[in-house]
């Protein structure tokens, strides 16, 4: 099996593309024991929203795993094994109880820590329950999500504080609201999470080729550059506009959270600072779906309008369209799924300088796998409990006046960009 096909270096070439290189399977693969998916298990992630907690549990699939997930009626959320320790019955028909969970077939009752309460039907002298635990993992609710780590117990970290979901009521900003956010993408979970840092898509896909699909002023090709940050990577992508100069960052905070600048900017007038209109975190189910979790933002505007716009009803991010609307009017959700069958063949790519984003998202994944190999702590994970993890996507309008020149304006644009990034990873700008 070929790692790489062919530079086809003749018009009418696809003869000689004769096998389909594999996938890179270190970044790809998110089962128990791969390499990423023993990395991506060190970290925080949702697997449900609080909403879709009821009165019956919720069957899912995290990483390759078959879970349940549910809402004691103490109001304790629990991520378990979904097949029952005693002979393997889907816990999807257990009974939620007042502490944990009951299997249907023969009562056994599960705490949401996998404690065996009771096995009803035992002898009364069996010590089973007090030597076994059904497998469980730790679950808590946030901002209308469930979080969940799946790694090793001993390395079990706190919840991360991220600024944006951390302070509320700053005067301008901090509604937030999480209704229906989720939506499916039935392929891997890495074309989904580089699509972060691949800033030049928004002005092809999201403006030249569907039409405007956020402000006109993002049609106009933007200067790019990246920076790493403390927690992960930003790309600016900067534009001119008249006598303004636009630059729009956005966060990818490892290993898959990123956050988006308000996508309404049209840059006719001067601000710093705009803050993020969305979180999205990118949850793998297996190799072949992925699951994003949007957490919407709302200025204190927006919400008092009544203006909501509901985290998941943005353009083309699900599959909610015909086919050949679709065709006609491709979104994120047609670009990203149809990469190479649903599961990226990197020796089938010809990576080019806009890919520069991408190239680097690829090497902080390699670098937190290997540092897990390593036996530390991944790159962007936070061992202080008390720290807010300062996140850094926005759009900065300044009134620069054009270069004399294209390239010196171009120059002119990159130099900004560069200040401004720097400026807010070295002085976050207040909570
Ligand atoms: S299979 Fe669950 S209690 Fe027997
Ligand atoms: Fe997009």
């Amino acid at each position: 099996m070929t790692t790489r096909a062919p530079f086809l270096r003749q018009a009418y070439g696809a003869y000689q593309h004769r096998d389909i290189p594999e996938e890179d399977a270190d970044l790809a693969h998110v089962g128990p024991g791969t390499p990423l998916g023993e990395y991506l298990r060190r970290f925080w992630q949702p697997v449900a929203l609080s909403s879709e907690l009821k009165d019956v549990p919720v069957k899912t699939r995290i990483m390759g795993e078959d879970l349940v997930v549910f809402r004691d009626k103490s109001n304790r959320v629990g991520l378990m094994e979904l097949h029952c320790c005693h002979r393997g019955t889907s816990l999807e028909f257990g009974l939620v109880s007042e502490k944990g969970i009951r299997c249907c077939y023969h009562g056994w009752l599960f705490d949401v820590d996998g404690t065996i309460l009771e096995t009803p039907g035992e002898p009364a002298d069996s010590t089973l329950k007090d030597r076994l635990f059904h497998g469980a993992y730790p679950a808590r609710e946030h901002k209308g999500l469930v979080f969940a780590y799946m790694g090793p117990p001993d390395k079990l970290p706190p919840m991360p504080k991220y600024d944006t979901l951390t302070v509320d009521g700053e005067p301008g900003y901090r509604k937030w609201d999480v209704e229906g956010g989720k939506f499916l993408l039935p392929c891997n979970w890495l074309q989904v999470k580089e699509n972060s840092m691949d800033p030049i898509h928004t002005a092809f896909l999201h403006t030249i080729i569907s039409g405007a699909q956020f402000t006109k002023q993002f049609g106009v090709l933007p200067e790019l550059d990246y920076m790493e940050t403390p927690t992960g990577m930003v790309y600016m992508a900067t534009r001119r506009i008249g006598n303004y100069v636009w630059v729009r960052m956005k966060d990818f905070i490892l290993p898959s959270l990123h956050q988006v600048a308000p996508d309404t900017e049209d840059a006719s007038r001067a601000h710093e600072f705009a803050r993020p209109w969305l979180t999205q975190w990118g949850v793998p189910l297996d190799d072949h779906n992925t699951m994003n979790y949007r957490l919407r933002h709302y200025t204190d505007e927006e919400w008092e309008r009544g203006e909501k716009r509901p985290p998941v009803q943005t353009f083309g991010q699900a599959c909610d369209r015909p086919y050949d609307e679709r065709q006609r009017v491709p979104g994120d959700y047609d670009a990203q799924m149809s990469i190479h069958w649903g599961m990226s063949r990197h020796g089938l790519e010809h990576l080019a300088e806009t890919d520069r984003g991408v190239i680097t998202f690829r090497r902080l994944i390699r670098d937190g796998i290997a540092a897990v190999q390593r036996g530390e702590d991944p790159p962007g994970l936070v061992r202080d409990p008390d720290k807010i993890i300062r996140t850094y996507a926005n759009n900065t309008v300044r009134e620069v006046p054009p270069a004399a020149t294209e390239e010196e304006d171009r120059e002119l644009l990159r130099r900004i960009a560069r200040e401004v990034a720097e400026g807010y990873v070295s002085e976050p700008p207040p909570l």
